[in-house]
């Protein structure tokens, strides 16, 4: 609860893919202690046109009409965009989940509006679980914007454990490492969720399953997504930041100083984390997966329908 009693105001920056489509449906649960302001698209898994529609399909599904969806950054600050992984999220994001895709007025590019509309209405908790390009350009066009987010919840980066696509990188931070920099320079709390817990919260079968014999309309949704997610460790990574938002008492971190590193070589993309008590993110290190799992299914199978 925000000091005034009110709930969080909280707006999802993500790339849907298979993950980011479960971390909305917690995030849009009924159960969720924060409300949801807007969810913007970036550019990331797939191509911007992808994740816009793929965002507008998911909300609709879920029955959040009243949630706005904007496009952000179509293309990573200064690099070069990211191949769409399909092998992993499926041919259409989403595992292979057909959804129907809601006309829409929204603007591409009109997501830094948004969250400049949101702000000013008060403090916000962004949580980015795409590419950081979007909040990079926001804080760029509108450094004033900093004093109202209350802090950026973010999935991305590996602090003390190995990449997923390089050695040293994780996908979000790899994909647009200069607007990481951005973010992290940024004089705002973090909370970095990276692959350090992530890794750890696999959707296993027998619990994809368990969605499925729910027979209950989102879960029958997330395990069709979940069953054409090939990330090898089928890692819940983004549904750990609504999870956190709720239950940081299933997460244990330290506070350390970050940066990340653009130069082109093997550590292009790393994240580099420095504990420091002085320093402005708290990296998340440690995990109850189970009771993450848990509170992920019970999120989902709480929808009225
Ligand atoms: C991150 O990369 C993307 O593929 C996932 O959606 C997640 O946000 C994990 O490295
Ligand atoms: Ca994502």
């Amino acid at each position: 609860m925000a000091e005034n009693g009110s709930r969080p105001r909280v707006i999802i920056d993500c790339d849907p893919g298979v993950d980011d489509a479960i971390a909305l449906m917690v995030a849009a649960a009924p159960t969720a202690g924060f409300e949801l302001a807007g969810v913007t698209a970036v550019a990331g898994n797939l191509p911007l046109d992808d994740t816009f529609r793929n965002a507008r399909s998911l909300m609709a599904f879920l029955g959040k009409h009243d949630v706005p969806v904007h496009a952000g950054a179509a293309r990573p600050l200064q690099r070069d965009p990211v191949p769409a992984i399909h092998h992993i999220h499926g041919w259409n994001g989403l595992g292979g989940l057909e959804l129907a895709v809601p006309a829409s007025s929204a603007r591409r590019g009109s997501a830094i509006d948004h969250i400049l509309e949101v702000c000013a209405e008060g403090p916000v908790t962004l949580c980015p679980i795409g590419p950081l390009t979007t909040v990079a350009r926001l804080l760029e066009e509108a450094p004033e914007v900093a004093s109202s987010i209350e802090r950026v919840v973010l999935m991305g980066g590996a602090a003390f454990v190995p990449g997923n696509v390089t050695d040293t990188a994780e996908f979000n931070i790899w994909a647009d490492p200069h607007a990481a920099a951005v973010v992290f320079d940024a004089q705002i709390e973090k909370v970095m969720i990276g692959l350090d817990v992530t890794m750890q919260v696999g959707a296993d079968p027998t619990w994809i399953d368990a969605l499925d014999e729910a027979k209950h309309r989102w879960g029958t949704a997330a395990a069709h997504m979940l069953r054409g997610y090939n990330s090898g460790s089928m890692a819940l990574h983004d549904p750990c930041v609504p999870v956190y938002l709720d239950r940081p008492d299933y997460f244990n971190g330290r506070r350390c100083s970050v940066s990340i590193d653009t130069e082109e070589s093997t550590r292009f993309g790393q994240s580099v984390a420095n504990p420091d008590p002085q320093g402005n993110t708290l990296v998340l290190t440690e995990v109850d997966p189970d009771a993450v799992r848990a509170h992920v299914a019970a999120a989902i199978l709480s929808a009225s329908g």
